[in-house]
């Protein structure tokens, strides 16, 4: 469908959130993806990133990589763009409940989460202990960076950001993402964990979250690949034995592990 943008936020160089107003309420669950069509250019899978409660705006957060997403970074509000969707699997939000939650990102990572942390924060007595984990290169690249500020000043959430490099007059933690969960306490009977970020990222991660103790079957992840049809029938998303655009983005770890650890698959 066409959908007009409604308001475009400048996150950092190269990265922008586009706001849309779809004709008609847009449900979705978080995890979720939809492909997006720039008119005579082409179309690229992103994930939706904002509220699943407010079925009358759809939100993505775009980094520039290509000539599509180029585009999409350059619009601006009143453009129209199309919108295919929502397709793909889902965090594991509802099977959650009751049990601790553990959310790891990497970079841009944290923009197919953080539906996951609207839906924990709106029903935040469902859940145990609440952490996020969260990486940037360095601080002009921490994604949402006011709204990470914003949850941090409540009490009933643990929020840990980390940068790779950084100049003398940052006063926050300097290190990988990984290294975070070697510092928190974890009940590995009693946690879920939602990762995503570039594969090695997601590669650190897994293992540091093993080696706390987490079961395979309780660690969740979001892949990537190109997609085309995003309907399972083009073959370009093949992940291993899987196709990324219908039995993911969101897989649990151990139906993925046999591959994960294979590069180029
Ligand atoms: C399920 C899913 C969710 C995604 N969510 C987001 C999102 O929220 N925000 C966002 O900015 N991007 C997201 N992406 C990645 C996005 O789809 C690609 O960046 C986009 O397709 C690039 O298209 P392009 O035409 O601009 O660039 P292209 O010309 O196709 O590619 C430019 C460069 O980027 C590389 N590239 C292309 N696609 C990918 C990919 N999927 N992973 C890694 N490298 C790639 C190419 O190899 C090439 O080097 C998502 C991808 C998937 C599969
Ligand atoms: S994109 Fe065509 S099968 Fe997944």
């Amino acid at each position: 469908m066409p959908v007009r943008v409604t308001r475009v936020r400048r996150e950092m160089t190269g990265v922008a959130t586009l706001e849309l107003t779809p004709a008609s309420a847009f449900g979705f669950v978080p995890g979720q993806f939809n492909m997006l069509y720039m008119f005579g250019l082409g179309e690229v899978a992103i994930s939706l990133s904002g509220d699943p409660a407010n079925e009358n705006r759809v939100v993505h957060t775009v980094r520039a990589v290509g000539a599509v997403s180029h585009a999409i970074t350059r619009l601006r509000r009143n453009d129209v763009l199309g919108v295919r969707g929502p397709y793909g699997s889902y965090w594991p939000v509802l099977d959650s409940e009751g049990s601790d939650v553990v959310i790891v990102a990497g970079g841009l990572g944290l923009a197919p989460l953080r539906p996951v942390i609207y839906c924990v924060l709106a029903h935040r007595e469902r859940y145990g202990r609440v952490v996020v984990l969260y990486g940037a290169r360095g601080p002009a690249d921490i994604l949402y960076r006011r709204e990470l500020e914003a949850w941090r000043r409540r009490l009933d959430v643990d929020i840990t950001v980390t940068v790779d490099h950084a100049a003398a007059d940052w006063r926050g933690n300097v290190g990988v993402v990984p290294a975070l969960i070697e510092r928190t306490p974890i009940d590995p009977d009693h946690t879920v964990a939602m990762v995503c970020g570039p594969e090695i990222m997601m590669r650190f991660t897994v293992d540091a979250l093993r080696q706390r103790g987490l079961g395979t079957d309780r660690i969740f992840l979001s892949m990537e690949r190109n997609m085309k049809c995003a309907i399972g029938f083009c073959g370009h998303c093949q992940f291993g034995p899987a196709f990324v655009c219908r039995d993911g983005p969101v897989f649990r770890f151990d139906r993925v592990a046999p591959f994960f650890n294979i590069r180029e698959i």
